[in-house]
């Protein structure tokens, strides 16, 4: 079992983080697109390309990304934080779940499901846990008696509100994974640590997690931002069909999505809006879902103001991502099934077609993992001052 820790010892171990917002941040390069402020980009990729080989792969690893990983760097709390999750019986709630159990430092105290109040928690090894069905108010009353160090709140979207209000002030931690504050700069961090300043992060005390398809697009368009031509990237998406979470709907209906592929939201799907909206252009995403579990294929067609080679796109996003332990670069056009279980996110593909002023870049990314519960836990460890990957299974 592990070890109670105080209010004090917590907030002080958010008052250590800023050490490692200390990290520079390269500078932005000139903002292509809109309101890109806030995300990270490449930069001296030129510089980098004409240095030498062995010259280069050390500029690749240390300076072509913007925003590192802080990696151990944000390691400054040593005593494990009390953890209560709303919302725990769903997908990306147990596979939160999961990932807490193998994390030294988080501890379980309270999970909460209407269905599964008074029942006990399967899969959680560390202590007993019984499902509570908590309301706001004892939601409230919890962290007042400084029981709890960090909410995750795994809600559907429209449902986390009143459980945010009631904690108010609080200085306890907020992780929302649902889409409620992904467009409202003023209540906290939009939780894409490769984009978004991970010492803006670390230093948060409310965090918004992007959508499953959002990351995994905007992983995948945000080096190629500098080169866009006019016309709006296309994201052609499919899902597994946990992506619809539990409640029963045909986007989950196994037997609906047996041999075939469901296309839907066709026009202004919420994750059109976030993409468009955290890369500051207008992106096109056109989602389907389909038969198997979870993972989602991402095939992105990009035009390009300037004509461009296979290589020289490849060779910017390995540069972007260089140092980065859950965005994997590869040649090839990555499976949905190699990414089923997965941490990470694979982009590859990279084919230009002939006039050299369009490239197809495809992407893979697990919905409930780096898609939610293992985005998740990147931002709980970066803003309760745990190494950045602490508990995340690294391949
Ligand atoms: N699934 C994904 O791939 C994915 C990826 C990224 C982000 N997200 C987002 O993460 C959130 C959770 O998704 P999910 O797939 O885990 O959903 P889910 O499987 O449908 O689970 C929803 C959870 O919320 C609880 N719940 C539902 N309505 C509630 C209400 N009115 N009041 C209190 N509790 C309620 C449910 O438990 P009880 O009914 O037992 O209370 C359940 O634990 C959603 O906002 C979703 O958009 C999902």
């Amino acid at each position: 079992m592990l070890s109670a820790t105080s209010g004090a010892v917590r907030i002080g171990a958010r008052r250590v983080a800023p050490r490692a917002a200390s990290v520079v941040v390269a500078p932005m390069p000139k903002a292509p697109l809109g309101r890109i402020t806030n995300i990270t980009n490449i930069t001296n990729i030129a510089q980098a390309r004409s240095l030498s080989s062995t010259a280069r792969l050390s500029y690749a690893i240390n300076n072509t990304n913007p925003n590192p990983p802080l990696g151990e760097k944000n390691a400054s709390n040593e005593t494990p934080s009390r953890i209560g999750l709303i919302g725990a019986r769903g997908y990306t709630g147990q596979a939160l779940i999961d990932l807490l159990n193998a994390h030294p430092n988080m501890d379980l105290r309270h999970v909460s499901s209407r269905e599964l109040n008074g029942q006990e928690l399967k899969g959680y090894t560390k202590r007993k846990i019984i499902y509570e069905n908590l309301s706001p108010e004892e939601v409230a009353q919890l962290d007042k008696d400084g029981k709890v160090d960090c909410w995750v709140m795994a809600l559907p979207n429209g449902v986390c509100q009143p459980f945010v209000q009631a904690l108010g002030q609080s200085s306890s931690l907020i992780i929302d994974l649902s889409a409620d504050y992904r467009f409202d700069d003023a209540w906290g961090s939009y939780g894409l640590p490769e984009l978004v300043q991970r010492s803006k992060i670390a230093q948060s005390t409310r965090i918004s997690c992007p959508g499953c398809y959002a990351t995994g697009s905007q992983l995948a368009l945000a080096p190629i931002l500098e080169h866009l031509g006019a016309a709006p990237a296309t994201v052609f998406g499919v899902s597994g069909y946990s992506g619809a979470g539990t409640k029963p709907s045909p986007k989950n209906d196994v037997k609906l999505l047996h041999d075939n592929l469901m296309p839907y939201s066709l026009t202004g799907h919420i994750h059109e809006r976030e993409i468009s909206h955290h890369l500051g252009v207008p992106i096109a995403f056109i989602p389907h879902c389909s038969s198997w579990f979870r993972g989602i294929s991402l095939t992105i067609n990009i035009p390009l103001n300037k004509t461009m080679t296979s290589r020289d796109i490849r060779q910017i996003y390995q540069d972007r991502y260089a140092g980065e332990k859950l965005v994997k670069v590869v040649s090839e056009a990555p499976f949905v099934k190699s990414i089923q279980g997965k941490h990470g996110v694979e982009i590859g593909g990279f084919a230009v077609d002939s006039t050299g002023k369009r490239v197809v870049v495809c992407a893979t990314i697990d919905n409930l993992n780096k898609g939610a519960a293992t985005q998740c836990l990147q931002n709980m460890n970066l803003a309760l001052g745990y190494g950045e990957y602490q508990g995340i299974p690294i391949e």
